[in-house]
């Protein structure tokens, strides 16, 4: 498919691709909503953004890492939302079938460190990361870790689904907080707790952090937070 017109919005685009991002398809989780109101004065802006995890129904929901992929909805929408970026896809599966000169694929396991490097290895830096990947805590604070220090001064980082984590990884790798108890507790102290081991380099990166917003979702009976933006200072 073509890349659409400018004049489609976030939410017509994850519709029309099969992202459950917007409101349409899957879970619906209305977040193209919001993103909107936050990209959308960044539309020709954004240069180089991240994405992990790129087709509902992998490992985090049981299935192999080496299913089938045929489509990748969520990065079809970031390719023409984003006119003028390379859109960086890193994912468990391989997703290497998809051909277009914006799009760079990493096939790797958010839970080892050295397959998130292998993102950064030639020292990119990206404006923007989002993080839809097995949302188990584990892999999310260790990609936070690895990937934050590579985000754009004033760049924009967010976490989805904080409210959902998945069985079979929570109780396969190493036990740790929550990770949306870590973002609620820096949105009212201005920092992070003191963490010991692996994660006390959260202080050094707290310094590095503008904003942290959390989205509490309004469309269904959820009342934790869903998913995290966080700015980093300019
Ligand atoms: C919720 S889906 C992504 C949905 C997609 N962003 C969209 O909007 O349509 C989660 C993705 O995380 C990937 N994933 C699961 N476990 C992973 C892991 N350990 N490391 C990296 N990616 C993983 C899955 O393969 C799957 O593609």
């Amino acid at each position: 498919m073509g890349q659409l017109s400018r004049e489609f919005n976030l939410t017509q685009l994850a519709n029309r691709y099969g992202s459950d991002k917007g409101t349409a398809v899957g879970n619906a989780h209305h977040y193209t909503l919001f993103y909107e109101t936050l990209l959308a004065p960044r539309r020709e802006n954004i240069r180089r953004m991240l994405e992990i995890g790129l087709l509902r129904n992998g490992p985090e929901v049981g299935a192999s890492a080496d299913r089938e992929t045929g489509d990748l909805p969520s990065v079809r929408m970031w390719l023409d939302y984003f006119p003028n970026a390379t859109v960086h896809g890193f994912d468990i599966s391989d997703f290497s079938f998809f051909k277009n000169p914006r799009f760079v694929f990493t096939r790797g396991d958010s839970g080892n460190g050295a397959d998130l490097d292998r993102v950064i290895a030639n020292g990119e830096i990206f404006d923007f990361i989002i993080d839809d990947g097995s949302h188990a805590s584990f892999h999310q604070q260790l990609a936070f870790l690895k990937l934050f220090p590579a985000l754009e001064r004033g760049g924009i980082y967010i976490i989805e689904d904080l409210n959902w984590q998945p069985d079979n990884y929570e109780e396969s790798l190493p036990r740790t907080i929550l990770t949306r108890e870590l973002f609620e507790y820096w949105f009212r102290m201005g920092k992070f707790p003191d963490m010991p081991g692996w994660l006390a380099p959260l202080g050094e990166l707290s310094r590095d952090i503008a904003i942290v917003q959390p989205l509490y979702q309004p469309f269904s009976d959820y009342r934790t937070m869903k998913s995290i933006v966080i700015q980093k200072h300019w």
